[in-house]
């Protein structure tokens, strides 16, 4: 039985993943705005890589070159208005978020580089979403924001862009350890019509071509991320909805554990990275 379903997963990878075209990450050096971001590095112990890359790496000339430049990052426009809601005052403390957070650039630097944090009132890990979440509601007594609506990424993707630069970092032991396991569990199990694991893709995969996408080893140090087939930006946990779907699997649910189990897996294994939000990707 088990041999069997091993079997569907494999014949489905080859019937998907050209493996003759291999075309490795490029050797561009990633500079925004005059700062040099680690785009690739000595992955973390225990690691299955040698190397990690950011998934910048394997997009074409004409993507990259729209992240090196905030002018041309079409991101950029939802960050301008995060900064619009960050001076919004709103909810019963009719407080706004700089009235308790002060200069956006001190408060919420580095927060990004590592996420997802354990919170001991939560009892588990928090994504940046269920962290704005947290405050909108008990602090400025405002309803909470959609995980995808345009209010969340814009802020999300304000937050993210203080730690740009940064190497994540993410907490993977003590309480956080169990979550940790669940992670890696959820990126090595076969789901799906296609009977496949993230791993079958992103790291047994990467550098291949996937019909017409440059496979990459699946970091997560730029989100949100804009993607030009989006027209927007997209969440960390849509990215793995969307990948869940493309091999025929029920997706979990956004902001639900087993996304943020394999959120804080991931983030793990691109240690070392650079923040990059908000990133650029076709
Ligand atoms: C059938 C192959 C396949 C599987 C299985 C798959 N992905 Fe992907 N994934 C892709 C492709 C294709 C892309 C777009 C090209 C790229 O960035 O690698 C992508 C992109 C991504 C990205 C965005 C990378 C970036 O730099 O923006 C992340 C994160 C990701 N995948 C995570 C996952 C996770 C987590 C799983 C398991 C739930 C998964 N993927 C399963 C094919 C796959
Ligand atoms: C009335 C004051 C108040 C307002 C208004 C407020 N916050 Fe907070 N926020 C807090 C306090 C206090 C904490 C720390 C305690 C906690 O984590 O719950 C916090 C925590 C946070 C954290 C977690 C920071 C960390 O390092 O873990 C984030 C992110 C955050 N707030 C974002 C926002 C955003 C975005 C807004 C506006 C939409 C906002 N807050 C509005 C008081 C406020």
């Amino acid at each position: 039985m088990k041999k069997s379903i091993g079997l569907i997963g494999s014949a489905a990878i080859a019937a998907i993943v050209a493996a003759s075209a291999v075309a490795d990450p490029d050797d561009n050096n990633l500079v925004i705005e005059g700062q040099s971001l680690v785009s690739e590095t000595t992955a973390p112990e225990g690691s299955a890589f040698e190397i990690i890359y950011s998934g910048w790496r394997f997009r074409s000339p004409e993507t990259q070159v729209l992240e090196t430049d905030d002018f041309e990052n079409p991101g950029m426009v939802a960050v301008e208005y995060g900064y619009e809601l960050w001076e919004t005052a709103a909810g019963s403390s009719g407080k706004s978020c700089a009235d308790c957070h002060g200069a956006i650039e001190e408060s919420m630097s580095g927060l990004r580089a590592g996420l997802p944090k354990w919170d001991e009132a939560a009892g588990k890990p928090l994504s940046l979403e269920h962290l704005i979440n947290r405050s909108i509601k008990e602090h400025q007594g405002a309803d909470a924001w959609k995980w995808e609506s345009a209010e969340m990424l814009a802020m999300t993707a304000l937050i993210g862009l203080q730690s740009r630069g940064m190497p994540l970092d993410v907490q993977t032991d003590g309480p956080m350890a169990d979550w940790y396991e669940r992670g890696k569990e959820l990126y090595y199990a076969r789901v799906g019509q296609l009977d496949m694991a993230c791993a079958n893709c992103h790291e047994d995969n990467w550098g291949n071509m996937i019909r017409a996408d440059h496979l990459s080893q699946g970091q997560i140090n730029g989100f949100p991320t804009y993607r030009l087939k989006w027209q927007g930006l997209g969440s960390i946990h849509r990215r793995f909805k969307g990948c869940m779907k493309q091999i025929r699997a029920t997706p979990y649910k956004p902001g639900g554990d087993e996304f943020t189990a394999l959120e804080l897996y991931v983030a793990s294994r691109g240690e070392g990275l650079s923040v990059e939000t908000p990133a650029v990707r076709q």
